[in-house]
This record gives C-alpha cells, sequence and structure tokens, in this order.
C-alpha cells in the first residue's frame, strides 16, 4: 500500500484524487488546496466522492510533509508561477520524498529541460534521495508512448508527424490554457505568450530531441511556427466568449529540421468550435479531439488516439488520461533510484498494475 498526497484539486487533480480514493493498493493521507474555499474540506466534496475520506484540505505543505507520504501527485499549475512551484517540489523531493506529476510540461522530457529547472530538481532528488516523474497526454504521451508504438510497426522511418487536433471550446480554463493561447486577442494587440519567439520550442522541443536522440539521428536545428484565425463572427462556449477580429484557434509545431526539411513534427491545432478555423485539420469521424500520429516509412503507420468519457466530456477526458499518465507509474516510481526520471525509463508493462480496481 503506498501512502499519497495529492497536491491540487484542479482540472487534472481532481481525477487524480478520485482515482487515488478509489484504488486499493493507494492510501491517500493528505490533499492540498491553495483556494481558501477548499481549505478544510473532505477531500471527497473536492472531487464528488461519495463518501467521506476524513482527510481534509491543507496549504501548509510542511504539515503534508510531515505525514511522510511515499509519493505526493503534483497537479498544481506551475507554469505560470514557475519559481513557486519550483519551490514547492525541491522542498517535497528534498524531504525525500518521490513525487510523480503533471506540471512544469518542460520535465515531460527531462534530459532536454532546460538548466534553470532541471539543476535545482535533480539536487533536490540526490539530497532527498527521491525521484520525479513527469507527464501528460501533450506534452507527453502523444509524442512518446504513441510515437515508440508506430514505430515499432515499421522497418524504415522518413518521418514522424504528432498532431494535437483539438476543440478546447468545452475546456474550464481561460486563466491558463485559453490566455496563454490567445484566444480572444486580436491582431493587432500584445503578442499572446505561446507566440513569444521561443516559447512553443521550450515547452515542445524537449520531446523532438528526445525522438531524435532515440532514433539516433542528428537534427540541424529545431524551429517553430505559429498560426493564428480571427472569428468573423461571435463564438460562445464554455472557455469564453469571442467577438468578431478576435483569435478563435491557433496552429501551432515544433519541428526537427535535416536538410531543410522536417523529420519530426510535433503540431497542435486547437479552435473554440467547429466554427473558427473551417480549413485547418478536424479530427475525424466527428471526434472532438485527436492526439495522432503519422509515420512516413515502411509501411506508413497512422495511429488516431481518441479519449472519452460516460459522464465527462472530452476535454475532461483528457484530463484524466494526463492524471493517469503521472498517476500509473506511481508504484514504480516510489521503487527506483533517486533522480529525473524520464517516460523511457518506466517499463511499460509496470503502468498497468493495479489499474483494474473495483473489479473482483
Ligand atoms: N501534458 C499534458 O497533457 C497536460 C494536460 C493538462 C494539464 N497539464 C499540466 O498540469 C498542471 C495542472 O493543470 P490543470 O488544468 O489541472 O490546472 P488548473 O486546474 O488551472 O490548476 C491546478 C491547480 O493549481 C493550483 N494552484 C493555483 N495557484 C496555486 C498556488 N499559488 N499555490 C499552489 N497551488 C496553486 C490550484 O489549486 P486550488 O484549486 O486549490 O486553487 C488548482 O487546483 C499544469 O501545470 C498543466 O500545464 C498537462
Amino acid at each position: 500500500m503506498r501512502r499519497v498526497v495529492q497536491f491540487s484539486t484542479g482540472n487534472v487533480g481532481r481525477h487524480s484524487l478520485r482515482a487515488i480514493i478509489g484504488r486499493p493498493d493507494l492510501e491517500l493521507v493528505g490533499v492540498h488546496a491553495a483556494s481558501p474555499a477548499k481549505i478544510g474540506r473532505d477531500a471527497a466534496e473536492l472531487c464528488d466522492w461519495p463518501e467521506p475520506t476524513g482527510v481534509l484540505a491543507t496549504d501548509d505543505v510542511d504539515a503534508l510533509l510531515a505525514l511522510r507520504p511515499d509519493c505526493v501527485v503534483y497537479t498544481a499549475l506551475a507554469e505560470t508561477r514557475p519559481v513557486e512551484a519550483l519551490e514547492e517540489l525541491t522542498k517535497i523531493l528534498a524531504a525525500g520524498i518521490d513525487v510523480v506529476g503533471t506540471s512544469f510540461v518542460w520535465m515531460a522530457a527531462p534530459r532536454h529541460a532546460q538548466e534553470w529547472i532541471r539543476e535545482p530538481l535533480e539536487q533536490a532528488c540526490a539530497a532527498g534521495g527521491s525521484s520525479l516523474y513527469i507527464n501528460g497526454i501533450d506534452p507527453g504521451y502523444s509524442g512518446d508512448t504513441l510515437v515508440h508504438t508506430a514505430l515499432s510497426l515499421a522497418t524504415r522511418v522518413s518521418s514522424v508527424t504528432v498532431q494535437e487536433i483539438f476543440d478546447y471550446a468545452n475546456y474550464d480554463d481561460y486563466e491558463y490554457t485559453g490566455a496563454s493561447m490567445g484566444f480572444g486577442s486580436t491582431e493587432d494587440g500584445e503578442l499572446p505568450p505561446l507566440f513569444l519567439p521561443g516559447v512553443v520550442e521550450s515547452m515542445w522541443g524537449g520531446p523532438v530531441r528526445s525522438l531524435a536522440d532515440g532514433l539516433g539521428i542528428t537534427l540541424d536545428e529545431v524551429r517553430q511556427r505559429t498560426e493564428r484565425w480571427y472569428t468573423p463572427e461571435r463564438i460562445e462556449c464554455t472557455m469564453m466568449t469571442v467577438e468578431p477580429g478576435q483569435m478563435a484557434a491557433v496552429r501551432f509545431a515544433t519541428e526537427g529540421v535535416v536538410d531543410g526539411e522536417p523529420v519530426i513534427t510535433l503540431e497542435h491545432v486547437n479552435r473554440l468550435t467547429p466554427a473558427a478555423a473551417p480549413d485547418w485539420d478536424f479530427p475525424p469521424e466527428n471526434h472532438i479531439g485527436v492526439h495522432r500520429v503519422v509515420v512516413d516509412g515502411d509501411p506508413r503507420v497512422e495511429i488516431n488516439t481518441h479519449v472519452s468519457h460516460p459522464l465527462f466530456d472530452p476535454t475532461d477526458a483528457g484530463c484524466i488520461s494526463t492524471a493517469a499518465r503521472a498517476l500509473n507509474a506511481l508504484d514504480w516510481v516510489c521503487d527506483a533510484p533517486a533522480g529525473l526520471i524520464a517516460v523511457e525509463d518506466v517499463p511499460q508493462p509496470a503502468i498497468i498494475k493495479g489499474l483494474m480496481w473495483g473489479r473482483k
């Protein structure tokens, strides 16, 4: 039985929390909340679990560490508060507690993460004899496990293209995803964070370089491209209302280039409702989203991944899968040697252990 603290209960964290409470091989010992409205409430209330757990949410990190959990599942927003989040993570790791998480998406390819983030985390792991593993659906699964699966079906490969094509209309996250991608921005307004030079490359360049390493090729350069689509009509959706002339779709990519040609491409097409960017790629068969890989080679391989759920919409299903990418590695990470763990370090059979909980 692993003793676990769930750190945050947002879009991803509340699904992680539900899974931890439900799993017989995990014991929820603590839960972190930042919002005053959540502090002191039972963990069950924060994730719509039917019975109280007796575990009350707190913002006291030291009190959570004093519980001596085997692992912290860290899903707090980090990209907009990197200094604070780095302090939290290094404190947990240096205290000898393992961490799996979805935050700090740069760490989905830890060997290629920038030094300012990698070094303190490495040092904290060394000091505490602990391990850190970060993953998600994208960045994460679509650029690593999905690609590895497709590549295993080819004898020769000339290019790899990964796409997340997703309608974010129902994604209730304007604060981070919406604002950073620039939904609602105008052509003559301030450049949204994603469009600043190097930002796309900083988020998805690590996975591109990791794939190049795995394939044993040398890239001439890693570059980014970005494109915006402005709506002529008003669009109303859960994320926001977009007025005519404002941005309602974005297309961006990180490309690993050899001899002037992109050979590894990680692309996103994100729109608000199907009315946005009608000429750009859509997911197949009326799906709201797809995580797709296309391998050109012998043979051509295409794998389309659709996540869905009987109760939640596909965006939430993506958040469940993001939580799963961290949580499913928890048991293995707890036994792993100290340090930063990359997806290729985790044996695939290890991540299915314990998943069929709730069945006799
Ligand atoms: N790779 C992927 O596929 C993928 C997909 C989705 C998300 N992510 C990443 O996963 C993380 C969580 O995403 P999300 O959509 O769940 O985010 P979210 O719902 O916007 O926020 C997550 C949590 O951050 C906590 N938080 C905010 N400010 C805080 C502070 N000052 N101190 C401590 N905690 C604070 C909030 O806690 P309270 O609720 O208590 O206020 C919130 O629950 C992000 O880093 C995101 O980039 C990755």
